[in-house]
């Protein structure tokens, strides 16, 4: 039977790859490239990179192929993504069942985690769902950029028997972010922190995490988050794409 892996490649150095992802590398027939957006070339040599670097005396092919875009006409943001996520899953099962033989292993090389905003699992499921294709599945875990800010700013993310939130820059915009004394966002182009300038906030900020081009600041918000706002757009500009996550943290709650 078929079998495809879902490895989380970690977020951005491809030393932050794991032993097990390793093997699961070393046995893949084909990998799919399936990127996308402002990223999708340096993403794509990333994962090439990691293919050179990890597989060893195993021949083995990559296929490449553009995602389907999502229809802006859609309004209703959920209705937009998931509209989507069936598109893209027609796709990736005609791509899967012409270009692994029935005995074959192919790979999605994740960026960061499979589990964390990241459709891969969402569009294997719809797959299964339809059930036209036969096949079995792994998921390999990976290093999130969440980690990365962690590890990178030398910070827990929880205080002491406390939660955090994860959210994206338009729930923040929205103010639906929850009372949590930690909350971490992600996918924000819109610098969505300049909506929450409470004095007390303090801002973990890291971009291209694990990259040769990392940027890291940290400080209370309100005196940075114009600083943080200009060092983005300048590199967004420079490099064609950022990709950013912070930490949001009320300090007298620091465990
Ligand atoms: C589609 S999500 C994918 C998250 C990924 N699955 C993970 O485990 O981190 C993309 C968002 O993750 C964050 N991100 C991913 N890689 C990053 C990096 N190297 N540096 C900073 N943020 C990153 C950004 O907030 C970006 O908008």
């Amino acid at each position: 039977m078929r079998k495809l892996y879902l490895i989380g490649i970690g977020a951005g150095n491809p030393e932050y790859i794991t032993v097990q992802a390793i093997k699961a590398l070393n046995v893949v027939d084909v990998f799919f490239f399936m990127d996308k957006g402002e990223a999708k070339q340096d993403l794509v040599t990333l994962r090439k990179e990691i293919c050179e670097r990890y597989v060893e005396n195993r021949s083995y092919r990559v296929v490449e192929v553009d995602d389907p875009v999502r229809d802006p006409t859609i309004s209703d943001y959920t209705t937009r993504v998931e509209l989507w996520h069936r598109q893209r899953a027609l796709v990736y099962e005609e791509m899967v069942a012409k270009e692994l033989e029935e005995d074959q292993c192919g790979a999605f090389l994740v960026w960061g985690d499979p589990s964390l905003y990241d459709s891969t699992l969402r569009i294997i499921e719809h797959i299964t769902a339809r059930g036209r294709l036969c096949f079995e599945f792994e998921v390999i875990p990976g290093i999130t950029s969440i980690q990365a800010l962690a590890a990178r700013h030398k910070i827990t993310l929880n205080g002491i028997g406390e939660s955090i939130v994860i959210t994206t820059g338009r729930q923040l915009s929205a103010g639906l972010s929850g009372a949590a004394a930690r909350t971490i966002v992600m996918l924000d182009g819109q610098c969505s922190f300049n909506n929450v300038l409470d004095e007390e906030l303090d801002i973990f900020w890291g971009a291209y995490l694990g990259m040769g081009e990392e940027i890291l600041l940290s400080g209370k918000l309100s005196e940075i988050a114009s600083r943080i706002e200009e060092v983005r757009h300048e590199r967004r500009q420079r490099n064609g794409w950022i990709m950013d996550t912070y930490l949001l943290s009320k300090p007298s709650e620091a465990g």
